[in-house]
């Protein structure tokens, strides 16, 4: 095992920023990291780095999870099991599945990240959460190095969420997660009005998985910077939800504002639209500032410090709490 020592970060993290970590450490097997977990508990895991926001040099050990493996554990007529190691590129993932005609993941396309971060804040889109496919998720202790396995239930998973955020945050290393998928007869997920507007423009009324994995692709790449050219952690923000009352109250002054009905007191509405309304999209401050296209996504122009974005995020909760009396809550881990 290589440990180097004051490594920048800047290529490990999707937002581009640059933080020094005092050590490093790249692990490509399993039994490495047991042997090293024997040795050091202090440490700080990065793994595709596309859901933190890096504000400060760090100082535990850095241990890039660079795991690699597909298995077919077990197929039937209309399902496949697969178990992927944690270090696979998310979206590589998805293309992969696709082109084995594995269908389930193809809402989920062009997601920035690594197989093994999958579960923690369950990834979501166009209608599908990857709760919905996963199976299992092995992760290693590190205050006894045991290899546990999780159970879909044990998951605990909610949107954006899962006890890996929780009840066990920072006490597990997600080495592989195990899927099921379909094969031959699938079930598509449509219905999200863009994948719809998207398919209706090229008259297909009978998609494949790799028809919506594409439009999907399509809407994506509209919307949403490339963190390869812009520095960012896709949505900052998470959707609120709000209680019915607070929602008829903004109806009657912002007719138009959109939402999706969670149960008969609440309501989600999207944090981009909020955003929007209080003069920040496309807003820039120099290296940092809010996507022109979508206000949800703070972007990194180049050289931005993680505290800068971090002080603008602070600015947005405090407008759009004064504006619509709504506290609007960070979805990426501020580190
Ligand atoms: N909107 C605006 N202005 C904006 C952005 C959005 O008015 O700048 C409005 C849109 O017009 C639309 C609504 O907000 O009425 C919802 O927008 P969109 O469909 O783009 O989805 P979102 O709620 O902004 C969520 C996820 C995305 C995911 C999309 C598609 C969260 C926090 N974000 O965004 O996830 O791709 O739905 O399913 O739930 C991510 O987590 O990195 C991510 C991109």
């Amino acid at each position: 095992m290589n440990i180097q020592k004051n490594i920048s970060l800047k290529s490990y993290n999707t937002f581009g920023i640059h933080v020094n970590a005092k050590r490093f450490v790249s692990i490509d097997a399993l039994y490495n990291l047991q042997q090293l977990l024997k040795k050091e508990q202090q440490l700080f895991l990065i793994s595709g780095g596309s859901n933190m926001l890096l504000t400060k040099d760090i100082e535990e050990l850095v241990v890039h999870l660079n795991l690699k493996g597909i298995s077919i554990d077990r197929e039937h007529e209309n399902a496949v099991h697969l178990t992927v190691n944690a270090g696979e590129n998310w979206h590589e993932f998805v293309l992969w599945c696709i082109q084995q005609d594995y269908g389930g993941l193809e809402n989920l396309s062009l997601i920035p990240g690594n197989v093994g971060t999958c579960p923690i804040q369950n990834i979501g889109a166009y209608g599908v959460e990857v709760k919905d496919t996963i199976t299992k998720v092995k992760a290693l202790e590190i205050s006894s190095g045991k290899l546990i396995t999780f159970s879909n239930a044990d998951c605990e998973f909610g949107y954006r969420n899962s006890i890996f955020k929780n009840k066990v945050k920072g006490k597990y290393i997600i080495t592989a997660v195990s899927f099921q998928l379909t094969k031959n007869v699938h079930k598509l997920n449509t219905s999200y009005g863009a994948i719809e507007n998207e398919l209706l423009q090229k008259n297909n009324t009978t998609p494949s998985i790799k028809d919506i994995s594409n439009a999907v692709i399509a809407i994506r790449q509209s919307k949403l910077p490339d963190p390869k050219e812009i520095g960012n952690s896709g949505s900052f923000f998470k959707n609120p939800v709000i209680s019915t009352a607070l929602f008829e109250k903004l109806k009657n002054e912002y007719p138009k504002i959109p939402s999706y009905p969670i149960s008969e007191e609440k309501i989600k509405v999207p944090a981009g639209w909020l955003i929007e309304q209080s003069g920040f999209k496309g807003k820039r401050f120099g290296e940092y500032g809010v996507h022109e296209k979508q206000a949800l996504v703070l972007v990194n122009y180049g050289n931005a410090s993680g505290k800068d974005i971090h002080k603008l995020a602070q600015t947005i909760q405090k407008t759009i709490k004064e504006k619509f009396a709504i506290d609007l809550e960070i979805e990426v881990n501020v580190i």
